[in-house]
């Protein structure tokens, strides 16, 4: 199973969202580990339940982020995170139901996830960021 990669594009520029953005990535790839290798539900579920309390963390935290710097867009960027939380929290109910989805499932739903609302939404707040800032956008 191909595993998720970083790409350099998906660097908002801040810091801490940045490290966290890769610590889900990382848990996300030892999930598609635990998976491919059949190690079960033992230890399929301590990784999906972290995956879930840390991206519970992340959301929380660029909420809370938004808001300090009245960021206009925060209520369609809030929206996008409940409808991401509802998708991963069904996702990790089936990975513990008696029919499972696989690790092919896994890296779509991650693809989606994780890496596209990085890309169209995360992205967009740390441009609005920056110019506050006077940093001027990146090309
Ligand atoms: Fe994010
Ligand atoms: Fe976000």
């Amino acid at each position: 199973m191909t595993k998720l990669r970083w790409d350099p594009c998906l660097d908002t520029g801040i810091e801490e969202i940045d490290w966290e953005h890769r610590r889900l990535l990382n848990i996300a790839n030892r999930l598609l580990d635990a998976m491919t290798r059949g190690k079960g539900e033992v230890a399929v579920r301590p990784v999906s339940r972290d995956l879930l309390r840390h991206a519970e963390e992340h959301f929380a935290h660029e909420e809370a982020y938004m808001r300090d710097m009245g960021y206009p867009g925060i209520e369609a960027h809030i929206k996008e995170h409940v409808g991401l939380r509802k998708s991963a929290e069904k996702f990790v109910a089936a990975l513990e139901s008696d029919d499972p989805p696989g690790a092919v499932q896994l890296n779509a739903l991650m693809s989606h996830w994780l890496l596209d609302h990085i890309l169209k939404l995360d992205k967009q707040y740390a441009a609005f960021s920056r110019e506050r800032a006077g940093k001027g956008q990146c090309p």
